[in-house]
């Protein structure tokens, strides 16, 4: 299931974008972008950043960003975007790969990928994500919150819980990909002791939270 999440962003890569002009998405995004101003002068480990449309925005404000993505062909949107101030380098990387040697970022950044992770993997991926960061890093998460006007309707739940959603791409390719509403109780258990001064907001089509690395 895994695998098909990753093929069906692979093969996504030119179309994705279009999420972004969804009229409905449009205040909740301009908040966020308000929220991204917390990165100020940080260096920002960014995970699974797809074609770079956050890494460019935190790189207007942040020391420096190192974006990461498993797929090439989002990488390669992400790399052909503009970076005037110079300071984004960019990684092929699994989220669920822990990082060796010592943290060397002071702040993380994850948009549209809690609601990917599969529940049986959640701790894995945490603790390879945080594995980047340093004690006190500021982190923010943001992803989509259930609304009844999304196209997507879900197709299945499994015995972990998780929720699936059939998607289809322009040249009629299908998948059925993970996609779960992550709520406040959950993201706080899930984090436990990694995370303290967990903030999370609900921005309507958005959920996002903040918090500090223990
Ligand atoms: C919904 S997109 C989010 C992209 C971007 N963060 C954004 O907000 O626009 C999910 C991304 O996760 C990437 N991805 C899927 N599985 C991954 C994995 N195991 N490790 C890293 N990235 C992965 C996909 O290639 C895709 O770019």
């Amino acid at each position: 299931m895994t695998e098909e999440m990753i093929r069906y962003y692979a093969r996504r890569a030119g179309e994705y974008e279009r999420v972004y002009e969804i009229p409905a998405w449009q205040p909740g995004l301009a908040e966020l972008r308000r929220r991204v101003a917390m990165f100020t002068g940080r260096r920002v480990f960014e995970v699974a950043c797809g074609t770079g449309y956050w890494t460019e925005i935190l790189a207007g404000v942040a020391a420096c960003v190192h974006a990461s993505d498993l797929n090439a062909e989002t990488l390669a949107l992400a790399r052909a975007r503009p970076y005037p101030r110079g300071n984004v380098t960019l990684e092929a990387r699994d989220a669920y790969a822990r990082h060796a040697g010592p943290p060397r970022w002071d702040a993380g950044f994850a948009g549209l990928w809690l609601s990917h992770v599969d529940l049986t993997r959640m701790d894995e991926f945490l603790d390879a994500f945080h594995s980047h960061l340093r004690p006190g890093a500021l982190v923010l998460a943001f992803d989509e919150s259930d609304d009844p006007t999304r196209r997507s309707r879900g197709s299945r739940v499994d015995a972990a819980g998780n929720r699936y959603e059939a998607r289809r791409l322009d040249n009629g390719e299908q998948y059925e990909i993970v996609k779960n509403f992550v709520d406040e109780p959950r993201l706080r258990a899930a984090l436990g002791a990694r995370a303290r001064r967990l903030a999370y907001d609900d921005l309507g089509r958005f959920w996002v939270a903040t918090w500090e690395v223990t």
